[in-house]
């Protein structure tokens, strides 16, 4: 294992493995590429995507989260789990989601080898989940929630439910949200909104969570750090359990960071915030290049993270 510059060692790898999404979330922040104009609609091949874990694992990586887009948009997706998790240093395989595919796959990602999901449900009320999504389907969060009780039955847990609060969409239903994620054992994650392409968009709605945690603190009976960034975790009396995740102008967030990101696009990104250091491995890989030299371009990656506080 090593460390980068600030001693903060790297495990866990989170990847977009497309820049296809089937919803246009208002807030969306296209995994911190907002950015960058990727308008490659390159991805990765299963191998490839395979290939950059492997090269992973030999620098402490033994957590994989897959995200996109919408990565149940890839037909191949079964495949892309069943090769990562045949790495043996690969502890924990998991997947974020927006649901709207999910009751169909459920059984099949299980199969592959999937250990969990987070499943990105912002409200209950479904003239709010439309206005978050814009979606067309007339997909209501009800029809989400079967496809999560069937992951949980399935064994895809913890599972976690991603909540990011907007100042007047919904922050009414934060409520509704802990009293959801306590009747279906589920983990609420509630997220700081972070700044996306809308600068207008992001200051109308971004909600410093410190009041509500403040308030939800109060009222639990247990708490917890997680060690990744530092997350505070409660556990209430009715069996809730809530993840505050903060990633806007938190030293905290960033002091504790121990991940590493690579774009759908194929290139290593070594902070959520940063986009001007990114590192094309997938190139280097498509031509064939040795194992030695895509370690390399990982190490190069590892080396230039650096927290936001210290620029
Ligand atoms: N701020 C914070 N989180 C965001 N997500 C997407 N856009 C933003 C943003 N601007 C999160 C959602 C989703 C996950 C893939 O990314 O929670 O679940």
């Amino acid at each position: 294992m090593i460390t980068d510059k600030y001693g903060r060692y790297v495990d866990d790898i989170r990847i977009s493995v497309t820049k296809k999404c089937n919803l246009k979330c208002i807030y969306c922040h296209h995994e911190g590429q907002w950015q960058n104009d990727f308008n490659k609609n390159d991805e990765m091949t299963p191998d490839e995507i395979y290939k950059i874990v492997e090269i992973g694992t030999k620098f402490g990586i033994k957590k994989v989260k897959l995200t996109g887009g919408e990565p149940l948009i890839r037909n191949d997706i079964y495949e892309i789990i069943s090769k990562i998790s045949k790495l043996n240093e690969i502890e924990d395989i998991s997947l974020v989601t927006n649901g709207t595919l999910l009751k169909d796959s459920v059984k099949k990602l299980v199969e592959s080898g999937l250990k969990r999901i987070n499943v990105s449900l912002d409200c209950l009320e479904p003239s709010i989940y439309k206005n978050i999504t814009k979606s067309n389907n007339n997909l209501i969060p009800n029809d989400i929630i079967e496809g999560i009780k069937l992951a949980i039955a399935h064994g895809l847990t913890p599972l976690k439910l991603n909540m990011v609060v907007l100042k007047g969409v919904n922050d009414t239903e934060i409520e509704r949200m802990i009293e959801l994620s306590s009747d279906l054992g589920a983990t609420l994650q509630l997220i700081e909104l972070v700044p996306y392409r809308e600068r207008e968009g992001f200051l109308k709605f971004h909600v410093d969570l410190s009041n509500i945690e403040e308030k939800i603190k109060k009222s639990a009976v247990k708490t917890k750090i997680r060690e990744l960034q530092k997350r505070m975790i409660y556990f209430l009396e009715n069996g809730a359990i809530i993840e505050f995740v903060k990633p806007y102008h938190n030293p905290e967030f960033c002091a504790n960071c121990h991940r590493i990101r690579v774009t759908s696009a194929g290139r290593l990104k070594p902070c959520l915030r940063t986009n001007t250091n990114l590192i094309n491995i997938l190139e280097p890989l498509r031509e064939g290049k040795s194992d030695k030299e895509l370690e390399k371009l990982f190490i190069n990656a590892i080396e230039c993270r650096k927290p936001y506080y210290l620029d």
